[in-house]
């Protein structure tokens, strides 16, 4: 379809090429599928760009969720309106938005709050596969329904979402790099800025240095933190990483002793905040613990999907004062205030594109899939076909 006949298709099935996984770890196949149109408050969405975050994979590989397959994944994306349900009035065919997994009602005690981007209505759950607006998918195939993943199922040309998870941004920005805000650098920069509040001249230690660390790297940068340390098992994120700023980076597998420990001795006592970015229980344990009595926050970033482990932790620790949190979407609340996130990145206030190590077409996905699991990558964009871009 070319963009100039966005609105054409409105109120109509469209067919049109999505990566569907039919089982957990299967590989996508590039199927015909068919969309059909956004129900009131719905959206649907022409997807331009996309990218994988490690939280994909991550669900995508949890045997226990069969029951929401065949199923289309992605949630880190930017498109452009096609077509608006009744009652959207906010939104106009032909808007460039971005598609968010933590939606804003706008009216519960969570969105009236200024304390938190949380939201009673819009609740991030990854077993869900249906549309809130009906419990039913719009997403089908040869008649099959096909689950949604997040309210948002990026990988697909065409999309259907609810209004309360679309924010419309700048036309001007472009949807190649700022579909990396639908995500990992908006989790990461905000868990900075907007959950722990690190202040100016803070010490930071950063466990993982994927896309969503480097954006706590950047987050760190902006907040003037003197001292910012990187800890990964894979030592080729470092050359990645001294260019966001990390004035140190750790290989715990380097040292003989935990590196809490090497943390402590080379900052008195401990950073003023941590943030995990794996998502692995033992090193949120350990971020915690690299922080400095008294006053260090620990932020939880990074998502265990991987067991139902849980943390081990004495209550006499309180008595330690440290904090210790997580972010969801680094704390941002999305329609209101993602825009302003899309700003700072055209005013050159925030790295964006250093993330970005490769692109692909979108058919090419295994392989995208492929590049993160392996730790090759930090994000690779994927260009939808006849995306105009
Ligand atoms: N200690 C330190 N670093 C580790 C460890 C460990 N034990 N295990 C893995 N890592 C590093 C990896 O080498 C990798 O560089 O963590 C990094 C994770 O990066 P990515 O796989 O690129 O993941 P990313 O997309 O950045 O997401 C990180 O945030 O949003 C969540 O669900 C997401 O939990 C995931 C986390
Ligand atoms: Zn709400």
């Amino acid at each position: 379809m070319e963009l100039n006949r966005m609105g054409s298709t409105a109120g109509q099935v469209i067919t049109c090429k999505a990566a569907v996984a039919w089982a957990p770890k299967q590989p996508f196949v590039i199927e015909d599928i068919q969309v059909a149109p956004p129900l009131a408050s719905e959206v649907r969405i022409k997807i331009t760009h996309t990218s994988v975050c490690h939280t994909d994979v991550s669900v995508w590989q949890i045997k226990e969720l069969v029951h929401v397959f065949p199923r289309i994944f992605g949630h880190e994306a930017a498109g452009i309106v096609e077509s608006l349900g009744e009652s959207v009035t906010d939104l106009q065919a032909g808007d460039h938005v971005i598609p968010i997994f933590q939606g804003e009602c706008g009216h519960c005690s969570c969105c009236r709050s200024s304390k938190t981007n949380l939201c009673e209505e819009f609740v991030v759950n990854p077993a869900e596969g249906l549309m809130m607006t009906d419990r039913k998918t719009r997403f089908s195939i040869r008649g099959q329904p096909i689950f949604h993943f997040m309210g948002t199922s990026t990988f697909s040309e065409f999309t259907v979402v609810h209004h309360a998870q679309v924010v419309k941004v700048d036309p001007s920005a472009p949807l190649h790099s700022i579909c990396l805000l639908g995500c990992g650098v908006a989790t990461g920069v905000g868990a900075v800025l907007k959950t722990a509040k690190v202040e100016a001249e803070s010490s930071v230690a950063i466990f993982g240095l994927g896309a969503v660390g480097l954006a706590v790297a950047e987050g760190a940068r902006i907040a003037g933190a003197s001292k910012v340390i990187g800890v990964d098992i894979n030592p080729k994120k470092f050359i990645k990483g001294k260019l966001f700023g990390l004035t140190e980076c750790l290989n715990p597998l380097d040292y003989g002793q935990p590196i809490q420990q090497v943390i402590h001795q080379k900052t008195d006592g401990g950073v003023d905040y941590s943030f995990e970015c794996v998502g692995n229980v033992d090193v949120m344990r350990t971020a915690y613990d690299s922080c400095h009595k008294g006053w260090g926050v620990s932020v939880v970033v990074g998502v265990d999907t991987s067991s139902r482990r849980l943390l081990e932790f004495n209550p006499l620790e309180l008595f330690e004062g440290r904090t210790w949190t997580g972010t969801i979407f680094g704390g941002f609340k999305g329609r209101s205030q993602l825009p302003e996130l899309v700003d700072k990145y055209m005013k050159k206030e925030l790295q964006v594109d250093e993330m970005i190590t490769h692109r692909l077409p979108f058919l090419e996905i295994n392989e995208a899939f492929k590049l993160l699991i392996e730790g090759n990558s930090l994000r690779c964009i994927m260009h939808m076909p006849n995306s105009g871009y």
